[in-house]
């Protein structure tokens, strides 16, 4: 079937392509020819069918190489394997800016994707994210090769969503226009097309300007983890030799709220002169062992990283993280908590900074009016402050300075907690522990002011910080005499982490069901005598017994 495709295929498109399209991107690196040129012939303008006239990033990349590999019989070793990755996605990439919308495709990050185009609606997302579709730029008739491929390798495909099932509509539409005939495929195809060509203006930018990404250094680390809270630290870059873009990571953070050191060392790539791809692990073994992946991506300026380091059986747990050029400035990163309450007194404070010289006094330390730092201490780095807020306070953000460093909007003066908001607002988990990897949920719980209005749920509501929280589960009603609640698995009480059961059928459950369902996850504060509530849904799914998406980062 797929040499069918191949040779039926790709011999008409490299002729109409080389005649109709001179968008082909030339290809001139001899591993890829060596190792894919015997299936996709070079033109004599050294474009290769199918290859030249796509863009993608290195996961997109990866994946089409591994399909080579899996259903096409492409052989190669590890080495060629990396080189190809490395050429193709920095000479047929994506621009930063066309990357970073879908930068939660390669970030793994759980989300519900908003705002899907009506023509890929319900067509492109019924397997996979559209996410992954939109990492890539194709000329049209790549746009409708892929369709051929899935019809080739997937034919109920057409069945279930490309062809409209049913009679083509009849009806002219309210201003005139003749019915749209079209199947879902093709009005697939047209949209793709149109916004999402081979050819833009930003990647003929951005591939004419590309230099290496010249990273080497001192980096000071910013990043939060969900359950753990803020982290504060530096990482050291060193270049390995003879390449312009790879480098070792040595990198040392503190969670502010525990204490807790980590180190870790590991190996990161930089593609297409700005994405980050980088594979760590503890170098001190202990509960961060476990090796992170890293996607980041690389500002132009070369002075800032962000992105998500990321483990767990599907990529769930992880941090956020920011990375500023280290100068020798004194550069307050953080502090260990928001929320000063009014009145209070005797609150201490941790500030992380890097640069702290020795000797910080209370009077260079400022948290705006109504806040009077009565006591300072300092050593490697952090500062611990002790703080007093006025009964009469003005409520509402405020900047954190010392000295001349400021972080804005690093402390929250409150009066009372009036609700909770869970972050993730929903969250999905899956069973496991037995053939398939769990899939954990982590809450949060964010308190909030009702603002000016005095009303929760509100836009002008004021978020306070992250509070602790006594986590619990309920039952979400979705089927009569629902137990889900006894099956699911169990919340960490206080940590808000949820650790599903095991997969497969429950000889305890009615009609050995297996330990699925929807229920409530309850926060809990209690402050001042008020006792306050948030819930989210959580959605306990099977495992993943098939995986439709990239498992693995460059
Ligand atoms: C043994 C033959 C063979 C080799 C070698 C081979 N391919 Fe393919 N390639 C195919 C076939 C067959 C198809 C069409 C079916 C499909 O898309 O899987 C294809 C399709 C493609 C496509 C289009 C897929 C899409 O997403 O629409 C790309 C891109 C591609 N190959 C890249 C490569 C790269 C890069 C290499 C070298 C690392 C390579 N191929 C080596 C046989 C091969
Ligand atoms: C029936 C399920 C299904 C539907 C519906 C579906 N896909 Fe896919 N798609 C897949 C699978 C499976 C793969 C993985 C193929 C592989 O890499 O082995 C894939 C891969 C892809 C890729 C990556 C291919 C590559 O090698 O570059 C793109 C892009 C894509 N699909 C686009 C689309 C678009 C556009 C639509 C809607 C018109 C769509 N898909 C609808 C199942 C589906």
């Amino acid at each position: 079937m797929a040499v069918v495709l191949l040779f039926g295929m790709s011999a008409v498109h490299a002729q109409s392509q080389a005649a109709s399209n001179a968008a082909g991107i030339p290809i001139d690196n001899t591993t890829v020819r060596a190792t894919c040129g015997g299936c996709h012939k070079p033109d004599d303008l050294g474009r290769m069918s199918r290859i030249s006239y796509q863009r993608n990033t290195p996961e997109g990349w990866q994946d089409t190489i591994k399909r080579m590999m899996a259903l096409n019989g492409l052989k190669m070793d590890p080495a060629a394997g990396r080189e190809v990755v490395r050429y193709l996605s920095n000479n047929l990439g994506l621009a930063p800016e066309e990357a970073r919308p879908v930068a939660y495709e390669v970030e793994r990050r759980l989300i519900d994707e908003k705002d899907i185009a009506p023509e890929l609606q319900g067509v492109c997302n019924a397997c996979h994210s559209t996410g992954r579709v939109l990492s890539q730029r194709r000329t049209r008739e790549e746009w409708e090769l892929l369709m051929t491929m899935h019809r080739g390798w997937y034919p109920l495909v057409d069945r279930q969503v490309f062809r409209r099932m049913g009679p083509a509509p009849k009806e002219r539409s309210a201003d005139g226009r003749p019915p749209d005939t079209r199947h879902p495929h093709e009005k697939a195809v047209d949209y793709l097309a149109k916004a999402y060509p081979l050819n833009t203006a930003e990647w003929d930018r951005w591939s004419a300007a590309r230099r290496p990404a010249r990273i080497g250094g001192e980096w000071t680390v910013s990043a939060y983890e969900p359950g753990k809270g803020p982290a504060f630290g530096r990482l050291v870059l060193t270049p390995v030799a003879e390449s312009d873009d790879e480098f070792t990571s040595d990198v040392m953070f503190t969670y502010a709220r525990t204490g807790e050191q980590v180190r870790r060392t590991g190996r990161v790539t930089v593609y297409t002169g700005f994405q980050w791809r980088g594979r760590s692990s503890a170098a001190t073994g202990g509960p961060g062992a476990d090796v992170f992946r890293e996607v980041m991506f690389v500002d132009r300026d070369l002075r800032r990283i962000e992105g998500r380091w990321f483990t767990g059986g599907y990529d769930e747990s992880g941090m956020d993280v920011t990375l500023i050029r280290a100068g020798g400035d004194l550069t307050l990163l953080g502090t260990d908590r928001a929320s000063l309450k009014r009145g209070a007194t005797g609150v201490t404070v941790k500030l992380f900074a890097v640069n702290l010289p020795d000797g910080v006094q209370a009077r260079e330390i400022d948290f705006g009016s109504g806040v009077t730092v009565t006591q300072v201490s300092s050593s490697g780095g952090v500062v611990t402050a002790t703080v007093s807020v006025a009964a009469d306070a003005a409520v509402g953000p405020r900047d954190v300075a010392v000295r001349g460093s400021v972080r804005p909007a690093a402390a929250v003066v409150y009066d009372r907690i009036d609700s909770l908001r869970i972050t993730p607002e929903w969250n999905l988990a899956r069973t496991g522990g037995v053939s398939f990897p769990k899939r954990l949920a982590q809450f949060e719980a964010v308190a909030y002011a009702n603002g000016p209005d005095r009303r929760p749920g509100t836009d002008d509501d004021m978020r306070i910080d992250v509070v602790d929280a006594q986590w619990s589960l309920t039952e979400y009603t979705a089927t009569l005499n629902d137990d889900d609640v006894k099956f699911v698995g169990r919340i960490n009480e206080s940590t808000g982490l949820f650790t599903p059961n095991a997969e497969g059928p429950n000889p305890q459950r009615s009609g050995e069901r297996n330990n699925i369902g929807d229920v409530w996850v309850v926060a809990t504060v209690s402050e001042g005598g008020q006792v306050v509530r948030g819930r989210a849904h959580l959605l306990v799914s099977p495992p993943v017994y098939m995986r439709f998406d990239p498992t693995v980062t460059p």
